[in-house]
């Protein structure tokens, strides 16, 4: 029996902000947690496509030892679905769209608030850090919050990791 990692899509807006800081702390933790895990992310709209992270996301992070500088922004896809396990949202509206673009139940059960995991079943936004440059380092703490405790009730329940995420070889 061979262990697939369970992969795993962080989802805001823009993909320079948030959700780029999501990916770098989910991957960081992760990998303090020795779980096998792949991290990716993408926005709900394709405004900043190509660019790199917002300068200020980048140096949140890089003070906390994490580079996020190499992501490259990119719109979320309806095949990102078929791609991930998890699809991590950031605010309502983010999940609204993602949720726009399931085909299925199956799609729909992969989609959840970040902060669910803190405060399941509230609906608890991380905010936008955009227009307001002292946001990122709470948002930074509040992301990483939210990615611990995943992670911690992935160790404590590995059956929540992803049921299907073993193969036969
Ligand atoms: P993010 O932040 O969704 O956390 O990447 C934003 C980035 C850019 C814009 C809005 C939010 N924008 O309006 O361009």
């Amino acid at each position: 029996m061979k262990h697939v990692p369970t992969r795993v899509l962080m989802v805001c807006l823009g993909n320079i902000c948030r959700s780029p800081m999501a990916e770098g702390i989910f991957r960081k933790l992760a990998a303090d947690h020795g779980l096998a895990v792949e991290v990716d992310s993408a926005g709900t709209s394709d405004w900043h496509a190509g660019e790199k992270p917002d300068r200020r996301a980048i140096a949140t992070a890089l003070r906390h030892g994490i580079d996020i500088s190499h992501h490259r922004a990119r719109p979320f896809r309806p095949t990102d679905f078929d791609q991930y396990d998890f699809i991590f949202v950031m605010d309502r509206d983010n999940f609204h769209q993602v949720m726009q673009k399931a085909r299925h139940e199956a799609d729909r059960r992969k989609v959840h608030m970040l902060m669910d995991a803190l405060s399941p079943a509230q609906k608890i936004s991380v905010p936008d850090p955009w227009f307001d440059d002292n946001l990122f380092e709470p948002v930074f703490q509040q992301i990483q919050a939210a990615c611990d405790a995943w992670l911690r009730k992935w160790v404590a329940h590995p059956e929540t990791m992803n049921t299907n995420r073993y193969t036969h070889d």
